[in-house]
């Protein structure tokens, strides 16, 4: 950026001005052993990832300013090969894709990006980012030394950084661009490789460093990464990393805020305080970047979602929720701890630390530079004691596994543990949208043995016949029965079908009728069907359903991984014993009737007759297709989702557009309680247990028409469409818990920052959904009220009119602000001793 005007301005001192012009063109961001130096200067950078086609075009620059707002300095992004280029060399820009136009909301918000192109991943993302096409390479293997493979490789890395090029995005060129990643996570993989993999690893690298983009390359948990290219942390927490060179700053490019949902799986939860903590450690250890995976992880349209079984939300537990909200406290508290890091940054940047122990588990980390700054974090690790340390002749309080900031080395600014901005608890209200008139058409299960498009001896595997086109795949074959079995005059038992399927799903139709189905896990994609079966005298048809519910996205070669139903496939029980069909002949048809006929589609003229809803029996069907036309958006500005607890299993669009799959499938999970202290693990702090997964899918706002809108359910297993309902996500309630500031800080923040008299009265901050205003006030104390949102209680000192003061001042309005001083509240209830504000509030539609 500044780079191009400052080598402009020395161009005319021919001398020495030729080599200072390059070296600045090229060296706007360098790295050291301290930071990433951008235009000389090292920075301390917060990063954030928002994967673009995991919204809307239209919600990413309220996103990406959210994301300034909160305290961000990079918007972190993976590149998608599979949704640029569907088919080798047709590439695809556009709507949700186009790279370029999210880069330059990041740029004109005056951010920066890392652009992570991989190509590979992973990501929770189909395949992991690899198109399908490139398994049907002749020779090619995945991700090792490999020619076909590094071809391919190579040649969508240089589309991109081309593609970057051409549109200035690097910020040697003045764009926004001061990172890239090549490959991902890609060290353990090397090893188990051997020399391949290392051979493949070092092309990697070498291939990206000569593409020339004037910005740092990243290799995350790649140990080997060889110069120049930097090795960066992955995890929950990275204090424990170094870079595997001295000269190379320390990086974790994934600092993961919760983590993904699977269908079946419970949702989780990482708590702040526990997330705060651990960026806290990694930054008085002498970490310099700090990118959140993910600060928006939004939502898996289409079948984008990796596999098997990746949910459609990505919510991620994320400080910008799947709807783009902002998550409180998650978001407010990890603001405050930025400001706090960026008070702390000149020392941080300048110095390297002084550790010193203040108990067994107790540690401060000082840095002080020689131009007087000095920064100090104080750690307690923990998990059950808070402690009161001594450091410089003063005493600290500590809680529990938290790091308290110090950017004067001597008052604390915040705590990881002590959060004090407001909470607010969400809700999906009615949106006013009303569903009615539903229409219906079966998939036609009686012509199930004459409409495939092809047959074959045998059992064939199913990405291999699908191609990944859809998710559904039919194997269809007939048996012939005696009449003479005994189980057909009611003598024995049924007859025993057992199916062997390498994933993901399947249903099982006898006859046309659904006879059961039976799922893998992401764990162990492998199971069986095991269910008697009703057959009659004469030919049976027996109908496999097989579904793949998002393509694997990690694992050694998972291109070869199997899918669909490779058998054995056995009738067991009958007069000859057991009769196997694995090698009978097959037919196999790809994807379901509605969608070769296209019925999402909004053309007015439909290719199948529907039936009106009224006239279905109230049987619910298996394998039905059911629309809703034309019902009208919701007012508002709202995030909007469905509803679609009343459903099985199936795809949903709205307007042509895929919402995603939808399963109803129930969470287990370990739902007992969640305390912020000690590592966090994704078997901890789960929430949601006992119940579906996922039970809302977003609907964004950019896909609806004011009027007549179409949405068209597919359903595998059967369920009630006339429950499904449109709602809207709003704040239910908001908690405020503000203590007032100790006296030393309030002479501090003057003198150091010269802030107005404002700064001595800490404020409650309230705030509702846009269109919502506090309609009251459930809970208000000043004095030394305790306990959380939900369930605040008065302490022993509390100012009895604090409910009165905030009512009037906040009831009515969408937000309201209330100093946190005896004043406002007529006098102090109790001299001498530090106070609170602690408030709950309820938001209704205004
Ligand atoms: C990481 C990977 C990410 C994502 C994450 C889990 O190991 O690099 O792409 O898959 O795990 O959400």
């Amino acid at each position: 950026m500044e780079c191009y005007s400052i080598s402009k301005w020395v161009l005319p001192f021919i001398f020495f001005a030729v080599t200072l012009a390059v070296q600045l063109i090229h060296c706007t961001v360098t790295y050291d052993r301290k930071a990433i130096v951008i235009n000389g200067q090292r920075r301390i950078l917060i990063s954030g990832s928002i994967h673009y086609p995991r919204s809307t075009p239209d919600m990413w620059e309220d996103l990406i300013m959210k994301a300034k707002q909160g305290g961000l300095d990079v918007i972190d992004t993976y590149v998608f090969w599979n949704v640029h280029e569907p088919s080798p060399g047709n590439y695809n820009f556009e709507g949700r894709y186009d790279l370029v136009r999210f880069l330059k909301i990041v740029q004109s918000a005056g951010l920066y990006a890392h652009l992570r192109i991989g190509p590979y991943v992973c990501a929770e993302w189909n395949f992991g980012g690899f198109p399908v096409w490139l398994k049907y390479v002749p020779g090619i293997s995945f991700r090792t030394d490999n020619e076909p493979f590094k071809n391919a490789m190579q040649g969508f890395t240089e589309k991109i950084v081309n593609l970057m090029k051409s549109e200035n995005m690097f910020e040697s060129q003045g764009g926004p661009i001061i990172l890239s990643q090549i490959e991902n996570e890609y060290g353990a993989q090397s090893k188990l490789y051997g020399a391949a993999g290392h051979g493949y690893m070092t092309w990697a690298a070498n291939m990206a460093v000569n593409l020339g983009t004037g910005v740092p390359w990243v290799m995350c948990k790649e140990e080997d990464a060889p110069d120049p290219v930097i090795n960066t942390c992955n995890g929950f927490y990275c204090d424990y990393f170094s870079p595997n060179r001295p000269y190379k700053p320390t990086m974790w490019t994934e600092a993961w805020t919760g983590w993904f949902t699977q269908f079946g799986g419970p949702i989780h939860k990482r708590p702040v305080q526990d997330l705060a903590f651990a960026v806290a450690k990694f930054i008085q250890k002498g970490g310099s970047f700090i990118n959140y995976y993910m600060y928006h992880g939004g939502t898996n349209f289409g079948r984008t979602a990796g596999g098997p079984f990746v949910a459609t939300s990505y919510d991620y537990d994320a400080p910008l929720d799947e709807y783009g909200l902002t998550r409180q406290p998650k978001y407010g508290h990890l603001n405050e701890l930025h400001k706090s890091i960026k008070l702390c940054e000149r020392a941080l940047v300048s110095a390297d630390p002084i550790v010193t122990s203040l108990g067994d588990l107790q540690q401060s980390h000082v840095y002080s530079s020689e131009s007087g700054d000095c920064a100090a974090f104080l750690s307690n690790y923990n998990t059950h004691s808070p402690v009161r340390v001594m450091f410089n002749n003063m005493h600290y309080n500590l809680p529990p596994w938290s790091i308290s900031i110090l950017p004067d080395c001597r008052n604390v600014v915040f705590n990881t543990a002590k959060v004090g901005v407001q909470t607010s608890e969400m809700e999906m209200q009615p949106s006013g949208s009303e569903l009615y008139s539903w229409e219906t058409f079966n998939e036609d299960l009686s012509s199930l043995d004459q409409s495939s498009s092809f047959s074959s001896f045998g059992l064939l595997e199913q990405i291999n016949v699908t191609k990944d086109t859809s998710d559904y795949l039919w194997y269809k074959t007939s048996v012939d029965i005696g009449s003479s079995e005994s189980f057909l005059r009611g003598e024995g038992k049924l007859p025993t079908l057992i199916v062997q399927s390498t994933g993901h799903a399947l249903h099982v139709f006898i006859n046309g009728q659904l006879s059961g189905s039976a799922f893998g896990t992401r764990e162990n994609r492998r199971f069986a069907f095991t269910g008697k079966v009703n057959l009659r005298a004469g030919t049976n048809t027996i109908g496999l359903l097989s579904i793949a519910v998002g393509l694997p996205n990690v694992g050694g070669h998972f291109e070869s991984w199997n899918t669909g139903v490779l058998g054995p496939v056995v009738l067991h029980g009958l007069s000859q014993g057991k009769l196997d069909l694995s090698w009978a002949k097959w037919n196999y048809e790809v994807g379901l009737k509605g969608e070769a006929k296209n019925l999402i589609s909004t053309d007015s003229i439909s290719p199948v007759e529907w039936v009106q809803g009224s006239l279905i029996a109230q049987r619910q069907q298996p394998l039905t297709w059911h629309k809703q036309a034309y019902f009208e958006a919701p007012e508002g500005e709202e995030p909007l989702a469905l509803d679609m607890e009343s459903m099985g299993k199936g795809q949903v669009w709205i307007n042509g557009q895929s919402i995603g799959r939808y399963w109803t499938a129930y969470a287990n999970g370990n739902c007992n309680g969640c305390n912020y202290a000690g590592p966090y693990r994704p078997t901890k702090c789960h929430s949601g247990c006992n119940q579906p997964t996922q039970r809302w899918y977003h609907v964004p706002r950019a896909w609806l028409n004011a009027r007549s809108n179409l949405l068209v359910v597919f359903e595998e297993l059967g369920g009630d469409p006339t429950k499904i309902s449109l709602v809207k996500r709003s704040v239910r309630s908001v908690c405020a818990d503000v203590a007032e500031y100790h006296p030393m800080i309030k002479n501090w923040h003057i003198e150091s920052y010269g802030h107005s008299e404002e700064i001595r009265k800490p404020k409650v901050h309230l705030k509702c959904s846009p269109g919502q205003t506090i309609s009251s006030i459930s809970f208000a104390s000043y004095g030394t009220p305790f306990g959380t949102c939900g369930s605040f209680q008065q302490g022993t000192c509390h100012a009895p009119n604090s409910h009165s003061i905030l009512e009037k001042k906040c009831v009515g309005e969408q937000r309201c602000a209330v100093s946190i001083s005896n004043t406002n509240f007529g006098e102090d209830p109790c001299p001498n001793m530090l106070k609170r504000l602690t408030v709950e509030a309820t938001c209704s539609p205004a």
